[in-house]
């Protein structure tokens, strides 16, 4: 069982608890594929607020809920009274009294903070601004699956220091997974977290992806340009921070290649990587489904 009612930045979750729900899901992935499906959350009910497109986070926790008996209601900002002025607080306080748990996709962090504040029940981050713990919680599963372990992993991060990378951090530096990250100057992840970071495992920041790649077990990239980004950024990203084939060659020979997805092909990845034997992309999608469900089971819902 986890502690904290809300699962907002992933920074809530001590390594146990990390490690126990990647256990749990390869466990519910494992029982799945037998045709096992334990009614765990019989009866009850997710609300899923969009403020931003989706398609995996929309459909794995959808699929997820129904696999554990339960069920979820998909709610865009456009649905409810939000868009017509009714506060967040507000909205918080009504789901409270229908559904079991709120998972949100918002522009500002600021939003999932103030549903957890004002519901009695939990609310998870289903990526804001500067957060996205479940994809978090899919890679680190991934990662276990593929080789066996996670302390004394090597990770770089290529590209942009955003809210995939900040739960990145967070996550790696909970279970022993030591960091690059190149990023160009102005598009470092959050300095503060980076401090916080550091005191559990190395973090090497650079503008330098080769260096980054150098003898790493697992590289991810993510888009150049976020949901909530100015297209234009693109251009201080392009070529240098591709994960191109002669990138991928500077790490380990077994190293793998992730993407949270959805990809731009040749922007922040070649074709030739995110299609090619490194990549772990499809796994690592699935895996949103067998997390959350693992995350679902062990809230106090
Ligand atoms: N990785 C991820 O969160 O994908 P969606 O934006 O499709 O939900
Ligand atoms: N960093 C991306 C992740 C999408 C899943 C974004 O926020 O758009």
């Amino acid at each position: 069982m986890i502690k904290t009612k809300d699962i907002l930045t992933l920074d809530e979750l001590d390594k146990k608890e990390i490690i126990q729900t990647i256990d749990l899901a390869i466990k519910l992935k494992k029982d799945l594929k037998k045709g096992i499906s334990k009614p765990l959350l019989k009866n009850k009910t997710l609300a899923m607020i969009f403020q931003k497109p989706s398609t995996r986070t929309r459909i794995s926790f959808e699929t997820g809920m129904f696999q554990l008996g339960g069920h979820a209601i998909n709610l865009s900002s456009q649905d409810l009274q939000i868009s017509r002025g009714e506060t967040i607080e507000d909205t918080a306080k009504t789901l409270s009294r229908y559904v079991d748990v709120v998972m949100a996709r918002v522009y500002d962090h600021s939003t999932v903070e103030m549903l957890a504040e004002n519901a009695t029940i939990p609310v998870i981050n289903g990526l804001s601004n500067s957060y996205h713990p479940c994809q978090i919680l899919a890679d680190l599963m991934t990662i276990k699956e593929k080789k066996g372990k996670l302390d004394g992993l090597h990770l770089a991060w290529i590209g942009d220091g955003n809210n995939v990378c900040n739960s990145m951090m967070i996550g790696c530096s909970k279970v022993g997974i030591s960091m690059s990250i190149a990023t160009p100057k102005e598009f470092g992840p959050n300095q503060s977290l980076v401090k916080d970071c550091k005191k559990l495992v190395d973090i090497d920041l650079s503008q330098d992806p080769q260096k980054a790649a150098k003898n790493a077990d697992v590289i991810v990239t993510d888009t150049f340009v976020s949901i909530h980004d100015d297209p234009k950024r693109i251009k201080k990203f392009l070529p240098k921070y591709q994960v191109n084939t002669a990138l991928m060659s500077k790490a380990k020979k077994s190293c793998i290649f992730m993407h949270c997805l959805p990809a731009k092909r040749d922007q922040e990845v070649t074709s030739s990587v995110i299609d090619g034997p490194q990549s772990v992309v499809w796994d690592e999608a699935e895996n949103r489904l067998h997390s959350q469900k693992a995350l679902l089971a062990s809230l106090d819902i």
